[in-house]
């Protein structure tokens, strides 16, 4: 149920009969509660209420003269004519303030828009990018770097954000891996929860909070080959365990809105799926906002093969349960027509416009259509001190220490004859990451800058650059694979370094979507750069940048400190800094496993045992004859400057067949530190072949040098049940295995009978 605390004006329109007779006067009153939506609605022409349903992108600076020819025109009037529910991609106080004054001012019912936009990890001050923040284990830091991203984007006149993302994925081909929470669902419901709550706050009508949408529903990262927008063939398991669940746990807190998905889903495209709009999302679910369709995903059915041209879309999809078209023109160009000939029920389009109309209430847009253009807050928040103190935050506990021989981390400030080798030590665009379009190019903290700010002396090297072209959001990036300008000077200069800090890995814009890759090393000549560096000088801390995993196996065999840095946006060079010279001590743990070839994918830790998990002497079992089955890093991975001891695990359980688990925890180094304590479980036999663990509890806990945490976990049947073949929860008794640890491999384990 959409909460809404906005002045809901509940009409009572009272309906008396009066039916009279000799005897009695018989009054039938009936008294009708009608909300001021349905009334609206009962006031709207089909033209308006498809006008609803019709979202376009920005198409004019509606601070500047208005469009006169084109389809730009063509669009203005739709705009005047009331035919326009929502704009995305528009910000800016002024901007938005004209586009709602045409609405609400010009139009004959004056139903404000809704300005859409994809605010992915932070609008002008960003975070780490989704899976950045993810690795950091930190639920309350997220839903805080959520609602920061709220702030800034609602006093640049944003009422709603494309996030989040909760698509799971097994696939670090996949370019938007970078968007989402990785390869847990258990993870990535809370995680989607955190993200809404941070973005929709406890008061959609609040100026400072953003409606959310849960995206892309659903599959869609399950595209086949982990090539974007390709087909996802998924089993009814697959996709009730694993797909569905970070939805749900979104529709759970109350998120507005849903988006669907470009994909297949086992033939079906998402935007034409009734039974997962339908049945699932809006039956079973009882999910009460709307669904909008991704950019032009109801007209892409044609090309799927699924529509025989635009209109057959336009009925598919709004028959389909897709509520709002996102720049298809389906619905403005055809839906009238297919309403009139009875293919569409108007009922269908009531249903997607009262749902619209609600938002719009619950943001408090009828009350106020202008709550959201407050030039103060606009040039006060974006930026704001507080926010980059935020997000560095942020930013450091998302960095994953992935190798420290011999403690060669942390640095000394005062370490004598440290050399930077990189471009990607000074870039301030890349850490950034592929979702930045709200914020400003060039705003990031970059590695030498985040030295520099820390008094840190160096010297620098950027070797050859990484990019021959500058690198934007919609083109293929050009990596220099050409010249090498650069090269012989790093290496030289490395031969009489004491410690070389060599900041290697991809370009912002070489994850995020579109951006699938079938290579995951080191682009460009970074790769020859590090076995050419190492060569000379074996003292070497390497600071990953990426959007995704990428394969690290040479670094790992021969490079004595690795960091995944990910892309950790504004403040990217303070955050690594902080990590580096251990003024703070690195927490992150691995949300998506890091694979050692690509031919292991699609990978991930909550696999079936098989018939034949091997090992054997003979063939006869499920591996590869040249590459083990295993990552090079598992999921929820990461070391710390300290070292943890893990003891006493008890299990046990109470009356009601909940499992009490405790274990202690103990830090046994030198260093403060938090650690994220995992629980995983096996449901060892079932009706339905289950993972050989599961994730089903983490708690992140700070422990001093020499002190014992101990940490409990209560195991209850929703952690051990699971969705059948119909999809229908069950909790089978039996045999459970328990499972505690730092990560899904180093586990304590007991079993248990329930
Ligand atoms: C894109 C993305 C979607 C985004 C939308 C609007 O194609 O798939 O995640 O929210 O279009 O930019």
């Amino acid at each position: 149920m959409i909460k809404s605390n906005t002045i809901l004006s509940i009409l009572f329109i009272v309906v008396t009969l009066f039916s009279c007779s000799k005897q009695t006067q018989k009054v039938t009153s009936e008294i009708v509660e009608l909300g001021a939506m349905e009334l609206l609605l009962s006031k709207m022409t089909l033209e308006e209420k498809i006008g609803q349903m019709t979202q376009y992108n920005g198409f004019w600076d509606a601070t500047g003269p208005v469009p006169e020819e084109g389809s730009s025109m063509e669009k203005y009037n739709d705009l005047k004519n009331g035919r326009v529910g929502s704009l995305l991609n528009v910000s800016g106080v002024d901007e938005v303030r004209k586009l709602q004054e045409i609405a609400v001012n010009e139009t004959r019912l004056g139903i404000p828009l809704i300005f859409g936009l994809d605010v992915i990890h932070g609008h002008k001050t960003l975070a780490p990018i989704p899976l950045g923040e993810v690795a950091s284990w930190d639920l309350e830091a997220i839903e805080k770097s959520a609602r920061m991203a709220a702030e800034e984007a609602s006093a640049r006149g944003i009422n709603w954000t494309f996030a989040p993302m909760v698509d799971i994925t097994r696939d670090a081909r996949w370019g938007r891996v970078m968007e989402g929470a990785g390869e847990d669902p258990f993870l990535g419901s809370l995680v989607g929860k955190a993200r809404v709550r941070g973005f929709q706050g406890n008061d959609l009508s609040k100026n400072n909070t953003l409606a959310a949408t849960a995206k892309h529903f659903a599959g869609y990262g399950f595209a086949e080959s982990g090539r974007d927008y390709n087909a996802a063939d998924v089993g009814s398991v697959t996709l009730f365990n694993t797909i569905l669940p970070p939805f749900k746990a979104c529709i759970d807190v109350d998120v507005a809105t849903v988006m669907n998905s470009f994909n297949t889903l086992n033939g079906i495209p998402a935007t034409g799926d009734t039974y997962l709009q339908r049945d699932i999302l809006k039956g079973e679910w009882g999910f009460k906002g709307f669904v909008i369709s991704d950019w032009g995903s109801a007209g892409e059915m044609v090309a799927h093969g699924f529509a025989k041209d635009l209109k057959d879309a336009a009925i598919i999809a709004a028959n389909a349960g897709s509520d709002m078209d996102m720049e298809s023109y389906a619905y403005i160009r055809h839906l009238a027509e297919a309403i009139e000939e009875g293919s569409v029920p108007i009922k269908y389009v009531d249903d997607a416009v009262i749902r619209i109309l609600k938002i719009k209430e619950a943001l408090g847009l009828f009350e106020d259509p202008f709550r959201y253009c407050d030039k103060e807050r606009e040039n006060s928040l974006p930026y704001h001190k507080d926010h980059a103190a935020l997000v560095r935050d942020i930013a450091k506990k998302s960095i994953v220490l992935l190798k420290n021989e011999d403690a060669l981390l942390p640095l000394k400030k005062d370490q004598k004859n440290i050399l930077v080798i990189g471009d990607l030590a000074q870039d301030k665009n890349s850490p950034l990451g592929s979702w930045r379009i709200g914020s400003d190019d060039n705003t990031a903290i970059s590695v030498n800058e985040g030295l520099e700010n820390k008094s840190v002396s160096f010297s620098y090297e950027p070797g050859p650059t990484l990019i021959s072209e500058p690198a934007t959001f919609i083109k293929e990036v050009v990596i220099n694979n050409e010249d090498k300008s650069g090269f012989d000077e790093a290496v030289n200069k490395a031969k009489s370094a004491d410690v070389i800090i060599m900041v290697l890995g991809e370009h912002g814009f070489q994850s995020g979507e579109g951006r699938s890759r079938t290579e995951l090393g080191f682009p460009g000549f970074q790769q020859q750069l590090l076995e050419a560096v190492h060569a000379v000088n074996q003292n070497i801390v390497l600071v990953v940048m990426s959007g995704r995993p990428l394969i690290l196996n040479w670094a790992d065999e021969h490079v004595p400190a690795i960091l995944e840095t990910w892309q950790l946006g504004t403040e990217t060079g303070n955050a690594i800094a902080d990590v580096l010279f251990g003024d703070y001590n690195p927490s992150g743990k691995l949300p998506m496993c890091f694979p050692r070839s690509v031919g292991q994918l699609p990978l991930y830790y909550n696999k079936l045992n098989t018939g034949r998990p091997g090992p054997s002497d003979m063939v006869f079992w499920s591996h590869y004859g040249d590459e083990s089955n295993e990552p090079l890093y598992p999921f929820g991975y990461g070391l710390s400057y300290t070292k943890y001891e893990y003891s006493n695990l008890s299990v046990t359980k109470d009356g009601t067949n909940n499992i009490l688990v405790s274990i202690d925890v103990k830090n046994v180094g030198n260093f403060e530190g938090e650690e994220v304590v995992q629980l995983y479980i096996r449901d060892v036999v079932a009706s339905v072949a289950r993972p050989i663990k599961e994730l089903k509890g983490f708690e992140k806990v700070s422990i001093n040098p020499g002190s014992v945490q101990t940490v409990k976990f209560k195991v209850t049947k929703n952690e051990l049940g699971f969705f059948n073949t119909n999809g229908k929860f069950v909790f089978e008794a039996g045999n459970f295995e328990i499972m505690v640890g730092p990560n899904s491999v180093e586990l304590e384990k007991k079993t248990i009978e329930l």
